[in-house]
Order: C-alpha cells, then sequence, then structure tokens
C-alpha cells in the first residue's frame, strides 16, 4: 500500500466499472481527473453526492475534467444503484464507477482507514493533472458528504495557477485578485502580470484575475 502524496504520479490499474473495463490511464487520457471513493453502494449520503457530480457534469466538461468514482463493491450492486441515482438525484449517472469487491484499488490508493472502518473505504478525493500527477487530496468520514463546489473551486485554482504562474488567497473564487508568488521580484512583475499590481506586504503583492 503506498502512501500517496501531491506530486506523486497516480498509480494505474485495471478495473471493471459501470461503462465498461478500463485501464485508468488510457482512460483519463489527457484529461484532469477527478477520483473519488464511497463507502459502500446503495447508502443515502453517497447516493447524494453521485447525484451532484452527475448534475455537474457540464462543469467538470467545461474544466476538460472526467470523473469517475469507487466503492468496495461489486459491477451488479453499482448497475442496479446507478438506477436509483437516476431515479431519486433527477439526473442519470454520466461516469464511471469502479467495481472494487477485493478492494485492491482502494488499497493502492490509500483508501481503506481501518480504524474509521474495517471494511468500507473513507471518502477519499484524488484530483489529478493531465501527467497523472496527484495535485490534491482530501479525505472526509463516511459521516460527511463532501461539497462538491469546493471541489470545481479547486480545479479552477489549480488550472490558473498552471496558467499564469500565481497563487489564489483564502476563499478565492474565478473571478477574485490573485497572488503574485514571492519568487517573482518587483522588476518582473510589468512583464508577467500587465494588469497591475498592489503590494501589501513586500511578501503579499495581488493582482488582478489574469483570465478576465
Ligand atoms: C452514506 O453514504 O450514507 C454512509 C455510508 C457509510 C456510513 C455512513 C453513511
Amino acid at each position: 500500500m503506498a502512501h500517496l502524496r501531491l506530486g506523486d504520479i497516480a498509480p494505474n490499474f485495471d478495473a471493471t466499472t459501470t461503462d465498461g473495463d478500463i485501464n485508468f490511464h488510457e482512460w483519463a487520457g489527457d484529461n484532469w481527473v477527478v477520483f473519488f471513493s464511497h463507502p459502500a453502494d446503495f447508502t443515502p449520503v453517497c447516493t447524494t453526492e453521485l447525484g451532484r457530480a452527475a448534475a455537474l457534469n457540464g462543469e467538470f466538461q467545461k474544466r476538460g475534467v472526467k470523473p469517475i468514482c469507487i466503492s468496495v463493491d461489486g459491477i451488479d450492486d453499482h448497475h442496479a444503484w446507478a438506477k436509483d441515482i437516476g431515479e431519486t438525484q433527477g439526473t442519470a449517472l454520466n461516469f464511471p464507477i469502479i467495481a472494487d469487491p477485493n478492494k485492491d484499488v482502494a488499497e493502492l490508493y490509500d483508501m481503506m482507514h481501518p480504524n474509521a472502518d474495517s471494511t468500507h473505504t473513507v471518502r477519499s478525493v484524488f484530483i489529478i493533472d493531465p501527467s497523472k500527477k496527484i495535485r490534491l487530496i482530501l479525505t472526509y468520514p463516511a459521516s460527511c458528504g463532501r461539497n462538491f463546489d469546493e471541489i470545481l473551486r479547486v480545479i479552477d485554482a489549480l488550472q490558473l495557477s498552471d496558467e499564469y504562474n500565481i497563487a489564489t488567497p483564502v476563499d478565492w473564487k474565478d473571478g477574485d485578485d490573485v497572488i503574485i508568488p514571492p519568487s517573482v521580484k518587483n522588476e518582473e512583475i510589468a512583464a508577467k502580470y500587465p494588469k497591475g499590481y498592489t503590494e501589501v506586504k513586500p511578501y503579499l503583492r495581488t493582482t488582478p484575475a489574469p483570465n478576465r
């Protein structure tokens, strides 16, 4: 079992999913990926999360992101549960659920936390970039549904920082001012950040949203 860290290459695996058999890296292709685990099929919190993720399909597509989830149940349960999700959450499931009854992938991604639950995964989230690097890891307990607005927000922040060499401040949302990294010298700012900047402290310099 690997202890995965930011910057690591997301481990590859073959798996059966509700969309057929996949090789994870081939399935991901050149896209960003949100890979998230669910404790179990036919459970209430998970059902709402999958419904929300399905409803956000357009938001994921806009950002070049493919969602995929996993639970340690089998493929027949996944197909039956997918029907329930469509029936109760207002959106048909539109991304794959990985079947992992032997917990092979769950162990590979350190999603089993035995002191929390010895038989089911916790709620893990991995955001993986097109070069297959892990860029964000979140871990929630089974009792607490995730906030998918936060997942979209952090994807926006990662993609913006990759494109413009910026960092994002607390509670940042797309369109807000951003932070010029301390590694950039004041004399380089005009060329790199043409919208100008505000120096709050020498180490805290902001510039308007570069993508607006
Ligand atoms: C749920 O998804 O509702 C859930 C799963 C495992 C434990 C508690 C809640």
